[in-house]
């Protein structure tokens, strides 16, 4: 008997990119957990796309019909978590005029999402690892256990690992959450898939703008590409949604990056766009080091003593290079 197309699971990873070898790894995990039961702690820097992948498998699993929920565990304050959690009965503390359904128990027979996991406060870690491993929770003031029936999916931009080593996260609790761990690796190690990602936003910018044709200068690629992505694929986002509400044309010519390029990325930048000649390196190295000693070429802490040259051979190569005509400072070189 051959299965069908429509028996097979069916997979919608449309709004995941990511074709370079470390997002295809993520995406044959996500593929291999969905249909399970299994608990999933999602590890990766901020923008990565955590929560997207967490929403990614519960649609690819079996609890699909129902809706993902979420608990944010770094936005709510710590006294607020454990009735957000597994819920209150009326009158249980002051301020619960009403009875309230924990996410817990909202979750039941869907999936709940502990998003900033890292963030939860010691004796709530107790109070979860509890609700796991019995599938039963309490509600605040309440008199029973409740039985759910929840599937765990976690994520965290900490170093997990290290929370437990330095203990300020349950080491139990890492150890039942850590069932089948995903990392998501940050852009700049992934640089592959900035052309992909990118023409992903532009798609879906343009079109909200009423742009056609939309295009990114080979400059800006390359700029993209320099770019260290401290924001990750978030960042990548807004940069693009800013450079298309301001873009003239139909060609992104600009950017905007939140934080300037470093040194070295303009470096590789500057090495890729055009090969300098030696004499142009040497030239900028020699006026760097004038800069330094304010034009000083002879004598202690002079040019020529920094460079280990000779002060003739020094003056020799600043005339060369024709540095005493632009140099902020005048460097008195005697001309032959
Ligand atoms: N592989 C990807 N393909 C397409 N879009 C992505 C991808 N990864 C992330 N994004 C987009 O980047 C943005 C940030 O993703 P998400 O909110 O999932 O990150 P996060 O890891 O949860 O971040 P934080 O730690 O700050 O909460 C979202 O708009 C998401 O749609
Ligand atoms: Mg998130």
């Amino acid at each position: 008997m051959s299965l069908e197309k429509s028996d097979m699971p069916q997979y919608n990873y449309s709004d995941l990119i990511g074709a370079g070898p470390e997002m295809q790894h993520v995406f044959y995990m996500l593929s291999q957990v969905s249909i399970t039961q299994s608990t999933v702690l999602i590890m990766g820097e901020t923008g990565t796309g955590k929560e997207l992948i967490a929403r990614a498998i519960h649609n690819a699993s079996p609890r699909r019909n129902k809706l993902m929920v979420k608990v944010n565990c770094a936005t709510l304050p710590p006294n607020l978590i454990e009735s957000e959690l597994f819920g209150h009965e009326r009158g249980s503390f002051t301020g619960a005029l009403e009875r309230r359904i924990g996410k817990f128990e909202l979750a039941n027979h869907s999936t709940l999402f502990l998003d900033e996991i890292g963030e939860l406060p010691p004796d709530l870690q107790v109070k979860l690892l509890r609700a796991i491993q019995e599938k039963e929770i309490e509600r605040i003031g309440g008199k029973h256990t409740i039985k759910t029936d929840v599937r765990i999916i976690a994520a965290t931009n900490r170093n997990l690992q290290k929370e437990v080593a330095e203990s300020r996260f349950r080491s139990d609790l890492f150890y039942r959450l850590n069932v089948f761990p995903i990392v998501l690796p940050p852009l700049r190690e992934r640089k592959e898939d900035i052309p992909l990602l990118a023409a992903h936003f532009i798609d879906r910018f343009a079109r909200t703008a009423g742009k056609k044709n939309v295009r990114l200068s080979s400059m800006v690629m390359k700029q993209l590409n320099a770019y260290n992505w401290p924001g990750n694929v978030r960042e990548l986002e807004h940069v693009l949604e800013r450079s298309i509400l301001l873009m003239q044309g139909n060609i992104i010519r600009e950017i905007h990056l939140s934080s300037p390029l470093s040194k070295a990325e303009n470096k590789s930048k500057a090495d890729e766009d055009y090969s300098r000649t030696l004499a142009e390196v040497e030239r900028e190295y020699i006026l760097g080091v004038l800069d330094k000693c304010r034009g000083k070429v002879f004598g202690p802490g002079g040019a020529a003593e920094i460079l280990g040259l000779h002060v003739s051979t020094l003056n020799h190569r600043i005339r060369k290079l024709g540095i005493h005509k632009e140099h902020k400072y005048f460097i008195k070189v005697p001309q032959h």
